[in-house]
């Protein structure tokens, strides 16, 4: 069996559980392709995504495709990829797992959404798997929520999860089904908030990152860290390369700033909701779907 995975993780924590779904899988004695597009120019700009899928993507049985969950839904540019993905047939089978990493706080309709784009592009779901993992608007606030993860218990279901897959795959292709529909496990209410609440409008009015020329020292942690390359150096001086609407605020480059030169507005944001205990936790934190009785010991 060959399964190739495709992950975007701005801030390594997707990118981490990508590479458990990796381990685990050579474990069982599958050959694993990981391509991850954080930073790569030709999966984030362009029209020739599809070209550079079909050039990369190995030929596989099953595809693993990864992201994190950014205000209730799954982060756009893995969407992007989801609708750029070249046909099934021939190199590729057309079984799918999505999975979504998220602060533990609301995942959502993120794997829902995947499940959609999935079934659009004529593959099935398999088997979708929602992980929790560190907060990272927390990472400066005084209550850092999910610090650690993904720790043992996470490695846990990843490893439950590939044992399914596996099981799954093997069977009699005709009885393997999409299970997309059960990906809806947020309840009604909060489904039809964040289908009307697209994260674009969520997050656009506070795209507006800056640099503060006075307080900037050149070190260009910011060009190296932002996974979008919004960033760049001309003459020794940093400047913002890209239109604002392509930012994701996912304050890579308001975390790894050295003097606090990078205006970022949504930390306020953050902090209001996030701080202090205020946010509720997802009752159940990292789930595989279809759910079946034996998981209940993971809540
Ligand atoms: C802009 C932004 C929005 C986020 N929205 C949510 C959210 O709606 N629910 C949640 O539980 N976590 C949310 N998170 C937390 C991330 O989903 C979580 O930390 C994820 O593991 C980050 O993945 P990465 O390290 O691969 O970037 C958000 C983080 C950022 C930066
Ligand atoms: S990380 Fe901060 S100090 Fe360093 S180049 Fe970027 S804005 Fe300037
Ligand atoms: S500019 Fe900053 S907040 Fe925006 S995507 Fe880049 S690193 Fe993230």
């Amino acid at each position: 069996m060959r399964v190739s995975i495709l992950v975007f993780s701005p801030s390594g924590h997707t990118l981490k559980v990508a590479q458990l779904f990796k381990r685990e899988f050579q474990n069982n004695d599958t050959i694993v392709q990981l391509i991850d597009i954080t930073r790569n120019e030709n999966y984030l700009e362009g029209s020739n995504i599809k070209e550079y899928l079909e050039e990369e993507l190995d030929k596989h049985d099953i595809l693993l495709i990864g992201g994190p969950v950014y205000a209730g839904h799954v982060e756009k540019n893995i969407l992007n990829i989801l609708d750029h993905l070249p046909e099934p047939g021939g190199k590729y089978g057309d079984l799918v797992v999505p999975f979504v990493s998220y602060g533990g706080v609301h995942s959502s309709i993120a794997l829902e959404e995947m499940g959609k784009y999935i079934n659009k592009k004529k593959r099935k779901s398999i088997l979708g798997v929602k992980i929790a993992t560190k907060h990272t608007l927390t990472q400066t606030l005084s209550n850092i929520i999910n610090d650690g993860k993904p720790g043992k218990l996470e490695e846990e279901i990843i490893s439950k999860a590939v044992e399914r897959i596996i099981m799954t795959a093997n069977k009699d292709y005709n009885k393997i089904k999409d299970v997309g529909r059960s990906f809806s496990y947020s309840k009604l209410p909060e489904r039809i908030l964040f289908k009307l609440l697209s994260q674009e409008f969520i997050h656009k009015k506070y795209k507006t990152v800056s640099i503060d020329t006075k307080k900037c020292i050149g070190c260009k942690k910011c060009v190296s860290v932002c996974p979008v390359n919004m960033f760049a150096c001309s003459d020794n001086k940093i400047y913002i390369a890209r239109d604002s609407s392509n930012c994701i605020l996912c304050a890579e480059c308001y975390h790894s700033c050295p003097s606090s030169a990078i205006n970022y507005q949504y930390i306020e944001k953050a902090k209001e909701r996030l701080e202090d205990g205020y946010a509720k936790l997802e009752k159940e934190q990292s789930a595989i779907y279809p759910k079946i009785k034996e998981d209940e010991s993971w809540k």
